[in-house]
């Protein structure tokens, strides 16, 4: 038995080495028959009994030897057969097909215009300035001379933190103007985009969440004209050279004198009429000159620097230029509806 056990060994070496997987099923029936799990060398082990004790250790190591071949013979095929099949796609591949079309993203309308009014202001010489959304009482109203009874200050135009008398989301960017102005000495020229928040009532027009960008100039000196150049060099970058603006008087708390900027629309057409109610004139900011209590709460010398400030709203802005009539597709973040803005990143 035993030597009809040392011939067979010899038999599965001579019939491994002369094996050719040349595909997967081939190579399968291989493993079976030497590696799986009733495979034919295991008999041979249980033959180690019956082999005359001084020749155990030789036919043991024969044995394993055979094993490790068959080991060897199968993962070497399986090596080769993979090289075959990568080999074999690449060249099913058809080079001249179009490429998979890559998703670019785009930038949101607003960050479109955002940008756009920061890169105007940029070139005089503004810098970015951004700031918190929760803010506290004082740098949203009080340091903006805004009146305790103020009724922007009422809990209907204002989200106040839960459990909070002071801390609340800022209802606009003045309150960089403040936090700004606290921390830095003059010269100051910066502008300020950013979120604001007020509690209103959601529909087509008005959202609680928008978007403003603000001014602020301070130096020894400032004047009114500067400020009106300033916004006029503004306007005509944004809205073209011929672009028409008029200061109309206003009142901001903040500001001593305030304005309203109208820039010229036209009345081309019915569109035209509906949105700047039949005047052709279209309002875009609120400006004014840094009052001096502003200034003083602050703690900047209103008998050395002067100032002015302004601020705008951007979804209007965004809308007009878009064409967009309803606030609410700004926040929603529809895919079909983002994908349109054209300028990609
Ligand atoms: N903060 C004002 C608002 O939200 C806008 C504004 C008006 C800002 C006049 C200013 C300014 O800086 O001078 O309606």
């Amino acid at each position: 038995m035993a030597d009809s056990a040392w011939s067979q060994i010899e038999a599965y070496i001579a019939e491994i080495e002369g094996t050719s997987c040349n595909d997967k099923e081939s190579l399968e029936q291989f493993r079976i028959r030497f590696l799986g799990s009733k495979n034919v060398l295991k008999s041979l082990f249980g033959e180690i009994k019956n082999v005359e004790n001084e020749r155990k250790k030789e036919f043991g190591q024969k044995l394993n030897e055979l094993k490790s071949l068959a080991e060897t013979k199968f993962s070497t095929t399986q090596s080769e057969l993979k090289k075959v099949d990568r080999a074999g796609a690449k060249q099913d591949m058809d080079m001249s097909l179009p490429a998979q079309p890559y998703p670019k993203g785009s930038r949101h309308p607003i960050s479109i215009v955002m940008n756009r009014i920061i890169d105007i202001f940029e070139k005089i010489g503004f810098v970015v300035s951004e700031e918190r959304e929760i803010e506290d009482d004082w740098h949203n109203f009080t340091a903006m001379n805004t009146p305790e009874d103020h009724p922007a200050r009422d809990m209907q135009d204002t989200f106040y933190l839960k459990d909070s008398v002071t801390n609340l989301l800022r209802t606009h960017t003045s309150s960089v103007q403040s936090r700004v102005m606290t921390s830095t000495e003059p010269p100051i020229r910066i502008i300020a985009p950013g979120r604001v928040y007020r509690n209103e009532t959601i529909s087509a027009r008005s959202h609680c969440q928008f978007h403003q960008v603000e001014g602020l100039f301070i130096d020894k000196n400032v004047s009114f004209a500067d400020m009106k150049q300033t916004l006029l060099y503004f306007a005509r970058e944004m809205y073209g050279p011929d672009t028409k603006i008029r200061l109309r008087p206003s009142y901001f708390p903040f500001t001593e004198p305030s304005a309203e900027m109208d820039v010229y629309w036209g009345l081309k057409d019915e569109i035209d009429y509906r949105i700047t109610k039949g005047t052709g004139w279209l309002e875009i900011l609120g400006c004014g000159m840094v009052d001096p209590n502003v200034l003083k709460n602050c703690n900047i010398d209103p008998e050395i620097y002067s100032g002015f400030a302004f601020g705008m709203g951007i979804e209007r802005q965004a809308m007009l230029k878009y064409n967009i009539s309803d606030i609410r597709l700004l926040f929603e973040n529809d895919v079909r509806f983002l994908k349109q803005f054209s300028t990609v990143i």
